[in-house]
């Protein structure tokens, strides 16, 4: 074997060691200066026996070439590439790199909005009930003074499972709450609801609403209409104006279509409110004496108000998303947009 062969060799291993750990002028000064590894392996040449020196040259030569184009290398990598904390980009392996950040996911905004909303009755001192999706008729129905084979049901398709249906309202936890926790009660009642609903850009066959229901001993339409006027003003971020028109739901008497003037045109008239000025946002009235009798309220001494209040629709206007349907189809591109 040539001699000095295990020290070129030895230098070769301790550069690709250091390669991976030293800044890159410590490894030039360490291979390439007039006092480095490199320059010492020549050094030996007049050394060694005459036969042996050019072979030895040659070998040493090679090494030195390959550790002046890996550092040329790293010196235009290092030019072209972010260099973090002295650290070199090298190899795509190296595990020292600092990764690619994932993107980072965001609240959907349906349930921003539901969010801000419930924020809003919580500072109004309302409490949070919460019932099933799957719901007997008597609930969803029934304790509603919705009677059997009224025509009002056909209000609202029905999706029947069984002997059960899917609610269509979160009206359906307004009698379990007041069987559960009793009057006077003060409740947001949020959920899921379902109704047999074509798909298109205003209705899809599962959405968000809250009910909100207030009884007691002194409950009046005052009460009413200061909490539409409270909560709407804070979730539009401006003082609302809102207008009642008469309206039946069976559960209520009176009962009301609730509008707030237009918040975008101020009444002008403008296309989020059809040129009308205002927006139909949602229904209301003071409870029906029928369904505090289901709960097993009287009353003859307690009467109270009750709203719902379509999620969707509210996150649509505040958002300005023209399509419910952009808010279930979890197109990651428009809900990161916003
Ligand atoms: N449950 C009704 C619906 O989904 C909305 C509603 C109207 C709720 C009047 C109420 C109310 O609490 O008083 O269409």
């Amino acid at each position: 074997m040539m001699q000095g062969a295990d020290e070129v060799e030895n230098v070769s291993k301790s550069f690709d060691e250091d390669l991976h750990s030293l800044p890159l002028e410590e490894l030039k000064n360490k291979y390439l200066s007039k006092k480095g590894l490199i320059s010492k392996l020549l050094e030996k040449i007049p050394t060694l026996p005459p036969q042996e020196r050019r072979d030895f040259g040659k070998y040493v030569n090679n090494l030195k070439k390959h550790i002046e184009e890996t550092i040329k290398e790293l010196e235009t990598a290092n030019q072209t590439n972010e260099v973090s904390g002295g650290r070199r980009i090298l190899f795509d392996n190296d595990v020292t790199l600092e990764g690619k950040k994932p993107p980072l996911g965001n609240k959907h905004i349906l349930f921003k909005a539901r969010d801000e909303l419930m924020e809003i009755f919580k500072s109004m001192g309302f409490s949070f009930f919460d019932g099933p999706e799957l719901e007997t008729d008597f609930y969803n129905f029934e304790a509603l003074n919705f009677p059997p084979y009224h025509p009002a049901r056909d209000m609202q398709d029905t999706l029947v499972v069984g002997e059960k249906v899917l609610r269509t309202h979160s009206s359906a936890m307004q009698v379990r709450a007041m069987q559960t926790w009793g009057v006077p009660i003060k409740a947001i009642l949020p959920g899921r609801v379902y109704r047999r609903e074509e798909v298109s850009a205003r209705k899809y066959p599962v959405f968000y609403q809250f009910d909100c229901l207030a009884v007691g001993k002194t409950i009046g339409v005052g009460h009413l209409k200061w909490t539409l006027e409270t909560f709407l003003s804070a979730y539009f971020e401006k003082n609302v104006t809102v207008r009642f028109r008469p309206s039946y739901f069976p559960f209520v008497e009176p009962g009301n279509e609730v509008d707030v003037k237009c918040v975008f045109c101020d009444g002008k008239g403008c296309s989020v409110c059809g040129g009308t000025g205002w927006l139909e946002i949602l229904g209301a009235g003071m409870v029906h004496p029928t369904v505090l009798e289901y709960a097993g309220v009287d009353p003859d001494q307690f009467s109270g108000f009750a709203f719902g209040v379509g999620v969707d629709r509210m996150a649509m206007l505040k958002y300005g998303i023209n399509d419910i349907r952009l808010l279930y189809e979890g197109d990651v591109n428009f809900l990161g947009s916003l």
